[in-house]
């Protein structure tokens, strides 16, 4: 008996979802005679409104090594989803009938944080669900690693890389954003790989003092130029110690100040250390073009091993990996946690041994 699988992309886009989409569909095309893969346009939008493409098997070639999505994506805010849209439309009842009204055996969301506990919701409201882990932040819960993640680490470290070259030229400090919303991984990653002196994490609070103090003590040691890798949503540890309401008000304050995050390391270090200070911030290039060859293996083996669970039945599971290994694990376990750095953990340890600063001590 055939299989009647609808698809969809959710939330900011990372380049190997079209390579994780098509190892879901190779491996079905591969498994069934007959299978439909209906693809939803622009994320869960499609799902809602019914807008979909019926897909054949050539729209899945070609793309392993494509970046974006295929079928397009948008942002639709879980906290959003119980609310009626501008028609007053009710979403969850309307993607629940588009789902029954096309048959399908099964939607599989390829989504990061919000996407999956939207993907968990339809599971609980009966549909069957099976999320593949996607996002360049790696902060998915029950998943050692998300697709996209390392494509955008290579990115981060390159640009690093880059400004490596100009800061020993001109005897500069340089100050790099990274991406990765309210966690550290990719900063962490990319700022070892790219050799940052200075690596400034959400999950490690910075003292601008010790920041400059690192920055001076390199300067005496004859060394010409210092770079710092910052995190979007690296945090001093003078506003990690407010009260929620008021680091909000705060951080509202900064952002009337400055653009992000880097130009105000840069402001405290420039005043407190007297060098010239360059920010650069790669932004979303850290989500575009190809991925890299550990996603493309990573996307196949997700797809893959999505495809197999759809052969079983097992539906209501999020597929990832674990010691390096696929695994599956229950939607509702992973909907609504957020996987951090642990300042404790041993590759901060081992970057702090190498010299690295976190700005903490
Ligand atoms: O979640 C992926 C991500 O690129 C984050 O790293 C970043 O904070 C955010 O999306 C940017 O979102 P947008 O593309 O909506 O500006």
């Amino acid at each position: 008996m055939g299989k009647r699988i609808g698809m969809l992309t959710s939330g900011g886009d990372c380049q190997s979802l079209n390579a994780t989409m098509r190892g879901v569909a190779k491996s079905l095309y591969h498994m069934y005679d007959d299978v439909e893969i209906i693809g939803f346009l622009e994320g869960y939008k499609g799902l809602i409104y019914g807008d979909y493409k019926v897909m054949k098997p050539r729209d899945f070639s070609g793309i392993l090594t494509q970046g974006g999505t295929i079928l397009g994506t948008s942002r639709q805010p879980f906290k959003l989803m119980r609310t009626p849209d501008a028609n007053g439309l009710d979403k969850v009842e309307a993607m629940k009938n588009t789902y029954k009204q096309l048959k399908l055996d099964c939607l599989v969301v390829l989504g990061g944080n919000g996407s999956q506990k939207t993907a968990n919701l339809l599971s609980e409201e009966g549909l069957n669900v099976i999320g593949l882990p996607k996002t360049i932040d790696n902060d998915l819960w029950g998943t050692d690693m998300t697709f996209g993640f390392q494509s955008a680490v290579d990115i981060a470290t390159n640009a690093i890389d880059c400004i490596h070259t100009t800061a020993a030229s001109h005897g500069r400090v340089f100050i790099v954003e990274v991406m990765g919303h309210k966690v550290g991984w990719m900063t962490l990653h990319a700022g070892i790989a790219a050799g940052a002196d200075v690596i400034l994490l959400p999950e490690i609070p910075y003292d601008p003092q010790v920041v400059a103090k690192s920055i001076k003590k390199r300067a005496a040691e004859g060394k010409r130029f210092s770079i710092i890798a910052v995190a979007e949503g690296a945090i001093s540890k003078e506003d990690a110690k407010l009260p929620k309401k008021q680091l909000k008000k705060k951080l509202a304050e900064d952002a009337q100040l400055y653009p992000s995050v880097a130009y105000k390391v840069g402001k405290e270090i420039g005043e407190l250390t007297g060098q010239e200070i360059r920010v650069t911030v790669p932004g979303h290039t850290q989500r575009g073009g190809s991925p890299c060859a550990y996603d493309r293996v990573l996307s196949t083996r997700l797809g893959a091993a999505a495809a197999e669970l759809i052969s079983k039945k097992e539906y209501g599971y999020l597929v990832g990996m674990k010691n390096n290994e696929t695994t599956k694990i229950p939607l509702s376990e992973i909907a609504g946690k957020l996987k951090m750095v642990d300042a404790e953990c041993s590759l901060v340890k081992e970057a702090k041994l190498v010299g690295i600063s976190f700005g903490d001590e």
